[in-house]
C-alpha cells in the first residue's frame, strides 16, 4: 500500500494516496461507508454554448471525467471488506450512473434499501429536464440497522454549499490567484443527516474519496470518528485545514456562532 501522507486530527484520520492500493491494507472494521466517488459524467455542454465554473474550457477538457476514475466494480468490494459485520453504506451517484453503481454494490454483497435524494435547489441548464438532484444509494451489509431518526425522509432539500476555496493554502495558488473550490463539494449538513442516521456516537465512518473533506468535517461535528483517503494533494491539504477547524469547533462547541456555510450547514440537520 502506498500512503503518500497521513495525519490524524482528533478522531479523524486523513490519508493521501490511491484508495485501491491503500484501503485493502488498512484492515478496517468501519461502521459506515459514506462516500461520493468519482464517476464519469456526460461529455459536456452543447456545441455552441459556453459552460462556466468547473466546466469552463480552461478547467475541463470535455473528456467525461472530472477526476481520475475508479470503476464501480473495483471499489465496491473494497467498501464491503472495510466494513464491520453489520454496517450501512451511502454511496453518492448520478441518475445515469445509478444502475451501474447499484449493480456493483449488490454484486459485492450489499443489500439495497432505497435511493436517497438530495435536492440541491439549483438546476443545471438542460433541454431534457434540468437536473437539480443527486442521489445516495443507501445499502446495508449483514443485518440491516434501523436508522436513528425514523422520521427521516428519503428526500432532503439542502442548498448547494461551496466553501472549500476558503481553505486553499497559498502554496496551491496559481500565478498568485486562489484556485476555485472543489468542483463536487457536498454540503456538510446533508452528510451529517446520513451519517448520524447510520452510526451511533463514537462510530467509525469511512470515506475513501474525501475530496475537500466534507464527510470528515461532518463526522467531526457529529461526534463520530472517521478515516478518509484522497488522491489529490491539494484536496488533501484543503481537507486537513477544514478538519482542523471542525475538530476545534466541536471540541469547544464554538460552531453555533460561526458565519461560514459549512458550519452553518451542519446546524441545519
Ligand atoms: C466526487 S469527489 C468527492 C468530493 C467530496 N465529497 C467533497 O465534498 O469535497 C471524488 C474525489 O475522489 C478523488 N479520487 C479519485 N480517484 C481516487 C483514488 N483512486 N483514490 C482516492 N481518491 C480518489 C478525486 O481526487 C476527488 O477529489
Amino acid at each position: 500500500m502506498t500512503i503518500e501522507r497521513e495525519i490524524t486530527i482528533g478522531n479523524i484520520r486523513l490519508i493521501q494516496g490511491d484508495m485501491t492500493q491503500v484501503l485493502p491494507g488498512l484492515d478496517l472494521q468501519a461502521d459506515m461507508v459514506l462516500s461520493d466517488p468519482p464517476y464519469r459524467i456526460v461529455k459536456g455542454g452543447n456545441k455552441t454554448g459556453e459552460m462556466r465554473g468547473c466546466m469552463s474550457r480552461d478547467q475541463y477538457d470535455n473528456s467525461g471525467e472530472l477526476f481520475p476514475i475508479v470503476e464501480w466494480h473495483d471499489m465496491a468490494p473494497l467498501f464491503y471488506n472495510a466494513l464491520a459485520k453489520d454496517a450501512d453504506a451511502v454511496v453518492m451517484t448520478s441518475d445515469r450512473e445509478g444502475h451501474a453503481a447499484r449493480t456493483a454494490l449488490q454484486d459485492a454483497g450489499f443489500g439495497f434499501h432505497r435511493t436517497l435524494i438530495w435536492n440541491k435547489g439549483t438546476a443545471t441548464p438542460n433541454r431534457y429536464y434540468m437536473p437539480d438532484c443527486e442521489f445516495g444509494l443507501y445499502m446495508w451489509k449483514g443485518r440491516a440497522r434501523t436508522i436513528s431518526d425514523c422520521g427521516s425522509k428519503a428526500l432532503t432539500r439542502y442548498p448547494h454549499s461551496d466553501v472549500s476555496h476558503l481553505y486553499i493554502p497559498k502554496s496551491h495558488y496559481v500565478d498568485g490567484r486562489r484556485p476555485a473550490g472543489h468542483p463536487t463539494e457536498k454540503p456538510v449538513g446533508l452528510l451529517r443527516k446520513w451519517l448520524t442516521n447510520s452510526t451511533d456516537a463514537g462510530g467509525l465512518v469511512l470515506d475513501p474519496f474525501f475530496g475537500s473533506g466534507s464527510t470528515l468535517v461532518a463526522a467531526a461535528l457529529s461526534g463520530r470518528a472517521a478515516v478518509g483517503i484522497e488522491l489529490n494533494p491539494m484536496w488533501f491539504d484543503v481537507a486537513v485545514a477544514r478538519v482542523r477547524e471542525a475538530v476545534e469547533a466541536a471540541q469547544f462547541d464554538l460552531f453555533e456562532n460561526r458565519p461560514d456555510s459549512a458550519v452553518q450547514g451542519a446546524l441545519q440537520v
